[in-house]
């Protein structure tokens, strides 16, 4: 989502700033171009040198280069940038964005900044909770500038409290956030996604599962909701922390989540069904955990409710899609597949290739629907997530 965005990236003088080398590196890895402005005090913080190379572009402080007079053009950086990130805010920053001082090179390019503004406060409990700070920063909200709220936390005065400049990775997040608030494309609308791995018991101790991490289906659920649907995942087992603004309801075994989805897609817009669910389960389970003897143990399975055929005779007008992960005679199997559980459209994912299928967070998949076979190159789970999204979105029900 980051992909190419322009984000200046504004360091004030907090030790937080320690944070920012991380901050940058997070952005750049998620393939934001970054530019980093400081005011002369951050350079206590942080050198240069470490924000120039995480960055990999020289470091703006200054008006221009006393050596040879060239000048650090404000406006044009201004007009660069998708986004102008401040963090760490330091009380005294934003008491001049306030009020509108332009005294260093970071605060004439925040006056001459078209693009939204989001800044990250980062200082001491007491001068967070001045009421000159918070004055400063109603202002700011005012102004329309985002404020990536601080955490509690231990600060480092010693003491405990709100202040302390929220982690880089959750300000990736709410970058991310801000980035795809604009592309509220399917507001209105109520998927059901389902994901990761079902569980079936054997006995109180073991069961039957599969290598499914939940990944993908979680990164759906997220770029479905970053377009302003609803989502319901209903969730087997992962180790992922829900996406904001999801709702989850965990099930264990497939019959669990067959009840999940049968229960609530009536009052959907539609499905995607990306979770790993077991075909078959065990005919019983044993009340204790089965000893082990000499011989040879057999389970007797039967097979588990088809929830995606279901849901596809009970479709309606709603979009339905289905994942596929298959070993051989992939896109046959795969149409046959989208036929049968009456999908618009199904993701194949194909074991044979390189970066695909579990557990990673690249893909491989071929989009196919009842006219056309789209092939995608590798890609992130989460670019693919958002193909996905285009898709349903192309398909507008
Ligand atoms: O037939 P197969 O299991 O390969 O089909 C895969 C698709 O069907 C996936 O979308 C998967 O989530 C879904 N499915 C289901 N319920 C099952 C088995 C598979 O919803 N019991």
């Amino acid at each position: 989502m980051l992909k190419g965005k322009h984000i200046i990236l504004g360091i004030t003088g907090s030790i937080a700033a320690y944070k920012s080398a991380v901050l940058c590196r997070l952005l750049v890895s998620a393939g934001a171009e970054v530019r980093v402005v400081m005011t002369p005090l951050a350079k206590q913080f942080i050198t240069p040198l470490t924000m120039a190379t995480l960055s990999q572009h020289p470091i703006l402080v200054d008006f221009f280069n006393p050596e040879n007079g060239e000048w650090n053009s404000h406006v044009k950086l201004g007009e660069w940038a998708d986004l102008y990130l401040i963090a760490p805010a330091s009380a005294n920053t934003m008491a001049k964005m306030a009020t509108g001082v332009a005294d260093n090179l970071l605060l004439t390019t925040y006056l001459s900044a078209r693009c939204p503004v989001a800044i990250a406060p980062a200082m001491d409990l007491d001068m967070y909770a001045h009421i000159a700070t918070q004055r400063n920063m109603e202002q700011l909200r005012e102004d329309g500038v985002h404020i990536i709220e601080p955490g509690t936390g231990f600060l480092a005065s010693g003491l405990s409290g709100k202040g302390r400049m929220a982690e880089p990775e959750q300000i990736v997040e709410a970058v991310k956030a801000l980035f795809s608030v604009k592309k509220k494309s399917l507001e209105g609308k109520h998927y059901l996604v389902t994901a990761g791995a079902t569980i079936e018991p054997i006995d109180p101790v073991r069961f039957i599962s599969n290598h499914s991490s939940g990944k993908m289906g979680y990164a759906i659920a997220e770029a479905l909701s970053q377009r302003g649907a609803r989502v319901t995942l209903i969730s087997g087992r992962t180790a992922l922390a829900c996406p904001a603004g999801v709702e989850r309801v965990d099930v264990l075994s497939a019959r669990d989540m067959y009840e999940a989805c049968v229960e609530r897609f009536e009052e959907s817009d539609g499905a995607v069904m990306c979770a790993a669910v077991a075909d078959y389960t065990p005919v019983e389970v044993a009340e204790q955990k089965i000893k082990k003897s000499d011989d040879n143990l057999s389970l007797a399975l039967r097979r588990t409710d088809d929830i995606a055929a279901t849901l596809g005779q009970r479709k309606g007008h709603r979009v339905l899609v289905g994942f596929a992960m298959e070993t051989e005679a992939e896109e046959a199997n795969a149409q046959h597949k989208l036929e049968r559980k009456n999908f618009d459209f199904i993701v194949l994912n194909s074991l044979r290739e390189q970066g695909a299928g579990f557990r990673g967070d690249t893909n491989v998949v071929t989009l196919i629907d009842p006219t056309s076979a789209e092939k995608l190159p590798l890609m992130s789970k989460s670019d693919v997530a958002e193909r996905i999204a285009d898709k349903i979105e192309s398909l507008n029900r």
